[in-house]
This record gives C-alpha cells, sequence and structure tokens, in this order.
C-alpha cells in the first residue's frame, strides 16, 4: 500500500471525504492509507489500516480506535454503524475486507465501498452485491465510485485463522511449509526473484550468526535458510524478519512456528523501527506501488542498512535487472559484485568494511 504525505490524501479517502453526509453513528474505516484523513471526519471510530507506518500514526493521534490489519485485537470488539471498505488492491482481500466489516456491524449498520476505477472498482461491485444485493452507487468522485449498502447482514466473529492458506515450496530440494493470506506478496507460488535469490545462498551462503530479512513477506527466506542448514547439519543462524504489512507479519509468524524457524519478526516501515545490527541482511525489497514504479523505498532500505551491519557484514539483494540499485548499493555500502543474473533478475552482494 502507498503511504502518502500531508500534501494529500487519496483520490478514495478525498471521496469519502465529499460522501461523508453518509456517514452516521460510529464509524469503521477498513483499509486507511493515510492519518490524515481521521482529523476531517465528524465523528470517530474504528481505523483498520495494515500498514506498520500508518498505524503508529494512527495510535499517536489517540482518538480513534487504532487497528493494525485483520488480528489485533481491536477489531475483535464493538459494533459499528457505517462501516468504510477502502478497495485493497488483491480481489481475495476485499472478500476478506467484507467478512470483517460484516462481523462489525450493528444490525441496522450501513457499508460504503470506495474504490478507483483503475483500481478495479467496477468488478468489485460484483463481491459487494453477493454480500449485499440492496448496494446502489451513491456517487462518483475524484475518480472513484462510492457505492453504498443499507441495513447488511452481520456476520458471526471474524477470525484471521480462516483466511489462512498452507503451500509448500521446495528449493534446491530442501521444502518448507509457507503461510498465505489475501493480499501477500506471491501467495500462490515462489517469486522467480525469491527463487534466485535462494539458488545463490545455496551455492553461496552468507557467512553469518544472525540474519535479517528485510521486507521478508511470508517468512519464506528465513524459513528456507534455516531448513537448509538443518538439512546439511550445519549451525542454524536465527534470522529476524521485517515487513511493513499486517498480513506478511502474521504469515512469516505462522511460517516460522510451522517450520520451526527462529528469529524475530518486526513490523517496520523501512529500518526506521529497528535498531539492532546484523553480520548479514538478505532482502527481495519492495519497488512497485500501485500503479507506476516506485524504489523510493528501496532505495531508502539502501541509504540506512549500513547502519545495520556489523563491520564485515553481507547484503545479499534480489531484484529486476532493469532497477537502478547497483550505483546505490555501491554509493550507500561498497563495492558491488553480481552473483547470478537471468532474464529478469540479478542478485547483488555487498561487504561493509570492516
Ligand atoms: C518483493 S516482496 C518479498 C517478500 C518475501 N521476502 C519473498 O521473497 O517472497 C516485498 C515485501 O516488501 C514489503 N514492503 C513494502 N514496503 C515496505 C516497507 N516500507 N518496509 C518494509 N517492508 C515493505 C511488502 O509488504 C512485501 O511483503
Amino acid at each position: 500500500m502507498q503511504r502518502l504525505s500531508h500534501s494529500g490524501l487519496p483520490n478514495s479517502h478525498q471521496a469519502l471525504l465529499k460522501n461523508q453526509h453518509l456517514l452516521s453513528g460510529r464509524l469503521a474505516l477498513l483499509g486507511v492509507a493515510s492519518e490524515h484523513l481521521l482529523t476531517k471526519l465528524p465523528s470517530s471510530g474504528l481505523a483498520m489500516t495494515e500498514h506498520a507506518g500508518v498505524f503508529q500514526a494512527l495510535e499517536r493521534d489517540g482518538t480513534w480506535q487504532a487497528s493494525f490489519g485483520y488480528d489485533d485485537p481491536a477489531v475483535a470488539q464493538g459494533s459499528y454503524d457505517s462501516i468504510v471498505v477502502f478497495l485493497p488492491k488483491a480481489r481475495a482481500e476485499l472478500e476478506m475486507r467484507l467478512a470483517l466489516a460484516r462481523s462489525l456491524a450493528t444490525n441496522k449498520a450501513q457499508l460504503i465501498l470506495i474504490g478507483e476505477k483503475k483500481e478495479g472498482i467496477a468488478g468489485a461491485v460484483k463481491q459487494l452485491k453477493a454480500v449485499a444485493p440492496q448496494a446502489f452507487k451513491a456517487d462518483s468522485a475524484r475518480h472513484c465510485q462510492v457505492w453504498c449498502a443499507e441495513s447488511i447482514e452481520p456476520a458471526a466473529g471474524f477470525r484471521v485463522q480462516d483466511w489462512l492458506t498452507w503451500r509448500a515450496v521446495e528449493c534446491a530440494s530442501v521444502s518448507v511449509d509457507i503461510a498465505g493470506l489475501p493480499g501477500i506478496f506471491s501467495q500462490d507460488s515462489l517469486d522467480d526473484g525469491t527463487r534466485l535469490l535462494l539458488e545463490t545462498l545455496e551455492e553461496q551462503p552468507v557467512e553469518a550468526d544472525s540474519l535479517l530479512d528485510f521486507a521478508c513477506g511470508s517468512g519464506v527466506i528465513g524459513a528456507w535458510i534455516q531448513a537448509w542448514q538443518a538439512a546439511r547439519e550445519a549451525p542454524v543462524a536465527s534470522v529476524d524478519g521485517v515487513d511493513v504489512q499486517s498480513q506478511a507479519v502474521i504469515c512469516a509468524r505462522e511460517t516460522y512456528q510451522r517450520n520451526q524457524a527462529v528469529g524475530t519478526l518486526y513490523a517496520s516501515d523501512g529500518l526506521a523501527g529497528l535498531d539492532g545490527l546484523w553480520s548479514g541482511i538478505i532482502s527481495n525489497p519492495p519497488f512497485h506501488t500501485g500503479v507506476r514504479t516506485d524504489t523510493s523505498m528501496t532505495e531508502q532500505f539502501l541509504q540506512d542498512v549500513k547502519r545495520h551491519l556489523k563491520p564485515g557484514g553481507e547484503l545479499r539483494l534480489v531484484a529486476n535487472s532493469f532497477l537502478p540499485y547497483e550505483p546505490l548499493i555501491k554509493r550507500y555500502i561498497g563495492n558491488v559484485e553480481r552473483l547470478q543474473e537471468n532474464s529478469r533478475f540479478t542478485v547483488y552482494r555487498a561487504f561493509r568494511n570492516k
């Protein structure tokens, strides 16, 4: 999810503000992308976001009940009269978000679905109508459609565990079970970039007693490294992980538990919330949010990563070959080597000076 700064609210949030006359009673907002929305609304309630950075900002605000994603205790309590669902990128996640919305509803609650046309609101309406056939289009504004369903049918308690899926991932004859949730990166199969990264880890392991997987997603890299080490009866290094997305942190914890992997899993927007030092940092970092290519998060990561590497520590990173990371790694860490490349991806390695 892209985080927007003070300068502008996302279109979907602006469309809600234009239609705030539709809101009544206690509010629940699901999928908040900017904390600046809250102060502009007439009353308060629950604000759920999957983004660790937005969540921190919502908590600081203090007037709303903030929830970090789908398994926060805050979403298991309370009922709301108006529930706003912002359209998520993944269709499967919309289904989960609508189920959460229904679990939060009072008897006569109304549900409002808002999304941009280019994000596929027209298709999403089918999903809305499957749970609320009475839904009608209330407005088109700010490139968005606003759909409203009155007196929705409340549903039984929501449990994120009911949405968990499992798949086996195999690489270099080592197999691990990986948890998935709607909206998570590469839920159905091992990403090709991640596979290339794991193959280099088999051929040239990162020599480190403590590792960090930046942007860990479902925890596949950490679980695989430890399973690979255990299969060789080598010492198993703990692999900490960090991701900004709530579903990723939930899945990584499940993946680690199922595979008996060891490491602390953090929710953080970039490395800002972390103060550890590791002897190896591994990553298949994010580069794409929304419709345009965006490398700013990874550029920020490359600027910050040296502070978290022990002297002599290694950065191992896979990325689409067209992304301009090689000069950045050189600038911020030091000499960079290309360990592997294929038609799409390159695996880079760089060491921090001793
Ligand atoms: C390319 S995926 C890699 C996931 C996993 N490591 C794998 O290989 O399957 C990138 C991950 O970066 C996470 N991410 C995006 N922005 C982030 C940020 N600012 N800080 C930390 N993680 C972020 C996404 O949630 C996503 O899980």
